[in-house]
């Protein structure tokens, strides 16, 4: 596993905002689902969080957002600090005033609220004035026109693009240093998901926001990433800069499809080069 991290700015050593050390997460007080996984979110970064589905992407950033005990799941081991600062105990609003925000998977809109009402309701956490208010849904309306346009319509009504854009942009109405994005890419169509990971990646370099970005298409993710973890069955297999991922040739092979065996365990696939080395 490489355990040397990119420098976003060189010379400079990056701050480091969010480490996972070492979690596990069971539901239901036997299902375990995370067996130990550790990582770290620089300041400034996109960090992205990989694995096919049920690897424990969601569960993982659920853990760090404290949004597991409604699902009856728990973190019983390691430890989650921001800022170098236990924050597994605290309530999800708590950690919202700390700057860390999550978009959960599937978008969650207000379907009965329109697009505006949606984002303003991102503004709730903070106690800030109307111009402030006013100013920040400028900002998201200047990422997301798309979104100014509809502002009126309900959110229910809109496309399953447009409910994505309203999920990040009340995220960002609540002022966030670093947000959780779970797979931005579902259900969207290939141009649309490039436009959305076009606009993180602009908010990212623009405004400075860090993110944390769960995705199986790890194809579109560790082109706009830094840096990439893969998660396995609950544990973390693999982790590196995102372009030394995207030239691995086990990446390629498994999740690159640029193999035509079938899709295997990532394991397998390590180990069957291994062995072949070997033989050699
Ligand atoms: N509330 C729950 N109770 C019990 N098991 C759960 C619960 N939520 C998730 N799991 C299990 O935990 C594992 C990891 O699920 P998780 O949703 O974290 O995966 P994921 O990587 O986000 O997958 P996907 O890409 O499909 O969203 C799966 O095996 C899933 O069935
Ligand atoms: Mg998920």
């Amino acid at each position: 596993m490489q355990k040397d991290r990119p420098m976003l700015d060189a010379g400079h050593t990056e701050e480091t905002l969010l480490e996972v050390n070492n979690i596990e997460v069971i539901y239901n007080h036997v299902i375990l689902v995370l067996k130990g996984v550790s990582l770290t979110v620089p300041k400034g970064g996109i960090t992205a969080l990989l694995g096919g589905n049920g690897a424990g992407k969601t569960t993982t950033l659920k853990a760090i957002s404290n949004l597991l005990k409604s699902e009856r799941g728990e973190v019983t081991k390691g430890t989650i600090t921001y800022r170098g600062e236990r924050v597994q105990d605290l309530m999800p609003s708590d950690l919202v005033k700390k700057g860390v925000i999550q978009v959960m998977e599937g978008r969650h809109c207000f379907e009965h609220l329109t697009v505006e009402e949606n984002l303003l309701t991102g503004a709730y956490t903070r106690g800030s004035s109307r111009a402030e208010i006013d100013a920040d849904l400028e900002l998201v309306y200047s990422y997301f026109p798309r979104l100014k346009e509809r502002r009126k319509s309900l959110a229910g009504y809109t496309s399953g693009g447009e409910q994505q854009m309203c999920a990040i942009g009340r995220a960002l109405m609540s002022r966030p240093e670093t947000i959780l994005l779970d797979e931005p890419s579902m259900g969207l169509a290939p141009q649309l998901v490039e436009q959305i990971f076009h606009i993180v990646k602009s908010l990212n370099e623009e405004e400075g926001y860090t993110f944390l970005l769960a995705e199986q298409n790890t194809n579109v993710a560790l082109r706009f990433a830094h840096y990439g973890y893969i998660l396995e069955s609950g544990r973390v297999v693999m982790d590196g800069a995102a372009d030394s991922l995207r030239e691995n040739p086990d990446v390629k092979e498994f999740y690159l499809g640029m193999s035509d065996e079938g899709r295997k365990s990532f394991r397998d696939v390590r180990s069957y080069r291994r062995r072949k080395r070997w033989l050699a």
